[in-house]
């Protein structure tokens, strides 16, 4: 079955980047030349899906018009003769159909992906976190639509985290089936330490069977108070199977300012124009600590 869909929330209020968030979305902010969120895009893009269904809340249009054509610049910059540019600005729009869907209230990830029902319907689709980036020679998302074909049930991306950061993240237990693929036998969404002895964490990136909409419609708020995907996920796997999949790449929680900052330096040293000059900036840097 061809997934054609990706669901994108974006509606979270960031308050772990305050001020930085106040007025501007966190999936807005720059990492090197582009917004976080144009990363995420380009990684759907390249995985062969062209449909994204937007999560979004009020304070969030910059992130719609991003993705929309702009009359007024796109004139500009063809009177001005600037056709690089043009061409740049025009690139990812002209790939992807957005549908937004508006979730009235922050109640949480699993009431997100919930309002999207009715515009996914009864298929299979995906949902990538938008601040959550993966850098990866195989797009992350790729790799487990792969998965995803094999097995036709719902895949969970994870990372192995050290026991001491797992109170941080939903957790994972199972039994490896094959290569950094798990069956999963239960999910526990910010464990108490010592309360699991499992590290593989969940990232954000999911391929959801439809059947995940009825187990959300019974989740009751857990951990927070938040309706959390990780208990619908739960659910799920008590009737059908669910896997997860260690993916290959490095990822980096853009949504926190030293996850921002790692990113940046990560993305910075692959720029084709600013990797080069940056590694030499940064050597020297480091020789200033040593001195
Ligand atoms: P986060 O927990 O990272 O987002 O959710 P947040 O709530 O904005 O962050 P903090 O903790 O206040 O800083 C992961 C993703 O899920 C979306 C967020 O926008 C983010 O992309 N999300 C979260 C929603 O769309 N709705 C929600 O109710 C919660």
């Amino acid at each position: 079955m061809k997934i054609k869909k990706a669901v994108v929330p974006v509606a979270g209020l960031g308050t772990r980047f305050l001020p930085a968030t106040k007025a501007i979305p966190k999936e807005m902010l720059t990492i090197v030349d582009r917004p976080t969120i144009q990363y995420i895009v380009e990684e759907i893009v390249a995985s062969g899906i062209k449909e994204i269904v937007l999560v979004t809340a009020s304070g969030k249009s910059a992130i719609e018009n991003h993705f929309d054509y702009s009359f007024e610049l796109e004139t500009f910059l063809g009177q001005k003769g600037k056709w690089d540019l043009l061409r740049e600005v025009r690139h990812i729009s002209s790939l992807i159909e957005v549908v937004s869907v508006r979730q009235k209230e922050p109640l949480g990830l699993g009431h997100a992906v919930k309002v999207t029902e009715s515009v996914v319907g009864n298929e299979p689709f995906v949902v990538v976190l938008g601040d959550d980036m993966v850098d990866a020679e195989v797009p992350c998302v790729f790799q487990m639509l792969r998965v995803f074909e094999k097995f036709q049930e719902s895949v969970v991306a994870v990372q192995k985290v050290s026991p001491e950061e797992t109170h941080n993240y939903g957790i994972v237990e199972g039994e490896e089936v094959a290569d950094r693929v798990y069956k999963v036998s239960r999910l526990i969404e910010k464990p108490a330490p010592g309360t699991t002895r499992s590290n593989l964490a969940i990232i954000g990136r999911y391929v959801l069977r439809p059947e995940i909409y009825g187990c959300l419609a019974r989740t009751l708020p857990g951990v927070g108070g938040e309706i959390q995907l990780t208990d619908a996920l739960d659910s799920l796997r008590r009737e059908r199977e669910l896997y997860a999949y260690a993916f290959v790449g490095k990822r980096y929680d853009a949504g926190d300012k030293f996850g921002y900052l790692q990113a940046t330096v990560n993305f910075a040293l692959e720029h084709p124009e600013l990797g080069g000059r940056f590694k030499e900036y940064l050597k020297r840097l480091v020789s200033e600590f040593k001195d």
